[in-house]
């Protein structure tokens, strides 16, 4: 799998983020063992279901929510994390 990415390394840049069950979480700063038995790991590929792209993938896609596409993955992670937490956010808040 190639979507998650080791960028800074210290949990600034967000392009290693993966949801760790159900929740974003910077993986660059997850020790293995911090994990346990049982944890739900959902990566940039786990998004798709039956070919289909998530409905955020096709957002950024349709919107060119893209720049060199590095840490796009990070960023559609985050934004799904944003909406699974606040249904409408403003400008704001989906700039921080
Ligand atoms: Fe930059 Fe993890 S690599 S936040």
């Amino acid at each position: 799998m190639t979507g998650t990415k080791f960028g800074c390394g210290k949990g600034l840049c967000g392009a290693c983020t993966i949801h760790l069950n159900g929740i974003e979480t910077r993986s660059c700063q997850t020790p293995i063992d911090f994990l346990e038995e049982g944890d739900e790991i959902t990566t940039i590929e786990g998004l798709s279901k039956n070919g289909k792209m998530h409905q955020m993938q096709e957002s950024f896609k349709k919107h060119h929510g893209l720049q060199c596409g590095f840490c796009t993955p990070g960023m559609v992670m985050s934004a799904i994390d944003l909406l699974n937490h606040k249904k409408n956010p403003s400008d704001k808040e989906i700039r921080d």
